[in-house]
């Protein structure tokens, strides 16, 4: 049975938690409170839901180092983080996510998050305006960015009398987050999967760049889905906006020649190299000093390294999957890229595909070619997993 830790902390919302818990069947739920939030409600309404004691101190009453030492007694923060499978964190207040984002581990709570290496959900709720807190917000960044998952809040009516973002998000989004989190296959574990993603940046001088219009999001969701799927990950990216993927070794690069570099280094432990990224096609060789405004100058765009064709030179035993953005002759042209790279398997689309969440999307492999229809990029990086499990 999965092992979730479910940490309320002091939001007004936290006794919708209570319901959370229940709809969570088949796994075993460790419930952690701040102290603040046994002002707002009871330990043994979380007690009834979890069907488990439910923690709330660091240290254990009346017991000294000794205990800890000679009688082999856990140390409580350290044997739940361990055990955990997913911790979740609803409400998180401001407060929490704060001391999260800076290291804090002076409760129960923080200390246990600092100690797990499960993934970890956070679910914000709280005043519109401490919400929208520039400060709360680069905390909230600098969660996402060290591989926490945030469900943002919703807009709505919300208690203190205010209408606007800071509600917790639905329940049963959090609950279908928490069954894909936990949900975790195995069939790509023992391969290492190194993969591209994101466009890259190339500077004409210090304060001007060219790039293209990717987002990254196909490379990130294959990234995430191959880990939850047991695979050790390694992700070079190109600058994006995303969430780093948790689980998954991430590398960020600006610009192709960087990318490349980093693809070398890493190919040699990957059983499979997945070429997501946007690489630029061109680079300029850049000016040191800004360039002034003038009526009108040349910009001589040199051709960039292809790195999957690069790779491709040296083959060897690593399975090749790339992609085709093609405007015309979608499967004539992506056949034929796939021939010239080495490829094993290629993924050919339009360029709408850049930027959305949804495409059209035709695989092919040797055995196979397969046309899905406005299918989500979480749902196809799942389709070109399936294509290398063995
Ligand atoms: C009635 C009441 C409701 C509160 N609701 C929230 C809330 O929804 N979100 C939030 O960030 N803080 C809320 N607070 C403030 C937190 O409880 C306060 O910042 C506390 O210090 C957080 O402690 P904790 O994070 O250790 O639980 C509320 C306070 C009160 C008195």
């Amino acid at each position: 049975m999965k092992n979730i830790i479910v940490g309320v902390s002091s939001g007004i919302a936290c006794y919708k938690v209570i319901d959370l818990i229940e709809s969570l069947k088949g796994f075993n739920i460790n419930v952690i409170l701040t102290k603040n939030t046994l002002n707002l409600v009871e330990k043994k309404d979380f007690e009834k839901a979890s069907k488990n004691k439910v923690a709330v101190e660091t240290f254990n009453e009346n017991i000294n180092y000794k205990d800890y030492l000679k009688n082999k007694k856990n140390i409580k923060h350290i044997s739940m983080a361990q055990k955990a499978d997913l911790m979740i964190i609803a409400p998180a207040t401001a407060n929490i996510i704060g001391k999260i984002a800076n290291g804090y581990a002076d409760d129960l709570l923080t200390t246990t998050v600092l100690a797990t290496t499960a993934p970890i959900l956070i679910c914000p709720s709280m005043n519109v305006h401490m919400w929208e807190n520039k400060i709360v917000q680069n905390n909230i960044q600098k969660l996402k960015d060290t591989g926490y998952i945030i469900i943002n809040p919703e807009y709505g009516d919300l208690a203190c009398g205010y209408k606007g973002m800071g509600r917790l998000a639905n329940l049963d989004k959090i609950n279908k987050k928490i069954l894909s989190l936990t949900n975790k296959k195995t069939d790509l574990e023992g391969k290492t999967i190194l993969i591209t993603a994101g466009p890259t940046v190339e500077h004409i001088d210090p304060v001007r760049i060219i790039t293209n219009k990717s987002s990254g999001k196909m490379g990130y969701s294959l990234a995430q889905k191959a880990a939850l799927r047991g695979a050790k990950v390694i992700l070079i990216s190109g600058p994006t906006n995303l969430q780093k993927p948790f689980g998954v070794k991430t590398i960020n690069v600006i610009s192709a020649d960087e990318m490349y570099k980093s693809v070398k280094t890493n190919i040699k432990k990957a059983d499979v190299f997945i070429c997501a990224a946007a690489v630029a096609d061109f680079k300029i060789n850049p000016s040191k000093n800004k360039i002034k405004k003038q009526n009108s100058f040349i910009l001589k765009l040199e051709k960039n390294i292809d790195i999957l064709k690069e790779i491709s030179k040296k083959k060897g035993k690593t399975k090749l999957i790339g992609f085709a953005l093609e405007t015309d002759d979608l499967i004539k042209n992506a056949k034929k890229k796939m021939k010239e790279k080495k490829m094993d398997v290629i993924i050919a689309n339009k360029s709408e595909t850049l930027n959305s969440d949804k495409s059209d999307f035709i695989l092919i492999s040797n055995k196979t070619l397969r046309k899905f229809i406005n299918i989500s990029k979480n749902n196809i990086a799942e389709e070109i997993l399936n294509e290398i499990r063995y």
